[in-house]
C-alpha cells in the first residue's frame, strides 16, 4: 500500500557545547558535517548543524541544536535514541572505536535477532549502531573506512508509557505496519522497513515524563520524509480527520518544508518535503558544511547572529576534499501549493 511518509528524514537532538556535538558527530559517529545554520524560531541565535552520509541523503540526517542555556530532562514520551546502520560483521571494530574515544557505551546486545551496540554522547544523548545490509554512500574518516562506515538511520527508538494510542498515530496517521514484539520493544515498519523505515517503541509504563522543550541532552522531535508540497497538505489534512487537530502550519525551513504534531505518546512529529535542490541550495557538493549559511530573509542579520554564537572549528576530514557526486542541475522551486509560514526574528534584541 502507497503511504504518504517514506520513512524517517532526519531526527533532532538537543547537545550541550558546539564544538563539543561537532567533535563527537564527526569523529566518533563519523558523520559528515553537511550544514551550519541556525534555529529558524524565537529570536536567540542557536546553530543548526546537519549531520549525514556521504550524499547528505533524507534518512541519514541527525540535527544538532546546541543548547547549553538549559538542561534537558530524559523520560517517556521522548524518542530515547537513534540507531545507524553498519555492515555486518563490524561492531567489534565500533566497540574498539569507542573505547578508543573514551565513550561511554554498553554491551553488544540483540534485539529482533540483530545486534547492537549502544553507546551515550557527552552530552547524554543515546545511539545504537546496529548490523544490517545497507548500500547507502557512507561518509569516511581517518579512523573509519567506508567497509565498517555508519551508512544512515536504521531506525529509531520511542519510550512510551502507553503503546496502544501511540500505535494507533503511527498506524493510521503514518501508514506504519507493525511487525512484531521483543520483550517490551514493539516494531513498526514503513516503506517495506528500508533504509531509516524502522520505529520501536519502547514500552516503560513507569518511567516519568521527559522534558519536551529545547534542553541539552535530550531529542527534540523525528521527522518522516514526503514526496513533496501536496504531500505534505495531503498529510496535514489527514492528521485532522483523524482528529490531530493541533497540527502547525506549515514552516519553510529553506532547505525544506515542515509541518509538526505533538503524537499521542508526547513524541513531537515533523513531516518534512524537500524542495528543490536541498542542501545544495547555497552550497556546491564539496563544500557541504564549511561555512555557516543563512536563509536570504536573515542575512541582514548575519553580523548580529555571528557575534551572538561561539565559534566552532569544522573537522579537518570535513573540510572539502573532493565533489561526493556532480552537481546537481538547478532546478526552479515549484510554487508552493499552500501558503508556508516563517519566523522574522530580530537578533540584535539579544545580549551579546
Ligand atoms: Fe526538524
Amino acid at each position: 500500500m502507497s503511504t504518504l511518509v517514506k520513512g524517517i528524514h532526519h531526527i533532532t537532538q538537543c547537545p550541550g557545547p558546539a564544538q563539543q556535538d561537532v567533535d563527537f558527530c564527526t569523529q566518533v559517529l563519523g558523520q559528515r558535517l553537511v550544514k551550519q545554520t541556525v534555529l529558524l524560531d524565537g529570536n536567540i541565535p542557536i546553530y543548526h548543524f546537519y549531520y549525514g552520509n556521504a550524499d547528505g541523503e533524507p534518512g541519514s540526517i541527525t540535527t544538532s541544536f546546541p543548547y547549553s542555556r538549559k538542561p534537558g530532562r530524559a523520560g517517556s514520551g521522548q524518542i530515547s535514541l537513534l540507531s545507524y546502520a553498519i555492515p555486518k560483521g563490524t561492531i567489534s571494530f565500533w566497540k574498539e572505536h569507542v573505547e578508543r574515544h573514551g565513550v561511554d557505551h554498553d554491551d553488544v546486545q540483540e534485539r529482533f535477532a540483530r545486534k547492537y551496540l549502544r553507546i551515550r554522547h557527552p552530552a547524554g544523548m543515546q545511539y545504537e549502531v546496529v548490523e544490517a545490509d545497507d548500500c547507502r554512500r557512507p561518509w569516511t574518516t581517518k579512523q573509519i573506512s567506508a567497509d565498517v562506515a555508519a551508512r544512515g538511520f536504521f531506525g529509531a527508538v520511542m519510550s512510551v508509557r502507553s503503546i496502544a494510542e501511540q500505535e494507533q498515530f503511527f498506524v493510521d496517521a503514518l501508514g506504519f505496519r507493525k511487525v512484531g514484539v521483543d520483550g517490551p520493544y514493539h516494531r513498526f515498519e514503513v516503506s517495506g522497513g528500508g533504509p531509516g523505515g524502522t520505529i520501536d517503541l519502547h514500552h516503560e509504563p513507569d518511567r516519568a515524563p521527559g522534558s519536551w522543550s529545547f534542553g541539552a541532552g535530550t531529542f527534540h522531535h523525528i521527522a518522516f520524509g514526503v514526496d513533496n508540497d501536496e504531500a505534505l497538505f495531503a498529510q496535514k489534512a489527514l492528521y485532522e480527520e483523524l482528529g490531530y487537530t493541533d497540527a502547525s502550519e506549515v514552516k519553510d525551513r529553506y532547505y525544506f518544508h515542515s509541518m509538526y504534531v505533538r503524537s499521542p505518546g508526547g513524541i513531537l512529529v515533523e513531516c518534512t518535503a524537500n524542495v528543490a535542490n536541498g542542501f545544495y541550495r547555497d552550497e556546491t557538493p564539496e563544500e557541504l558544511g564549511t561555512r555557516l549559511n543563512l536563509p536570504p530573509w536573515y542575512e541582514s542579520q548575519r553580523a548580529d547572529i555571528l557575534a551572538r554564537l561561539e565559534p566552532v572549528t569544522v573537522p579537518e576530514e570535513n573540510r572539502p576534499r573532493r565533489a561526493t557526486k556532480p552537481a546537481p542541475t538547478p532546478v526552479a522551486a515549484g510554487a508552493p501549493v499552500g501558503s508556508l509560514s516563517r519566523t522574522n526574528a530580530d537578533f540584535s534584541r539579544y545580549p551579546r
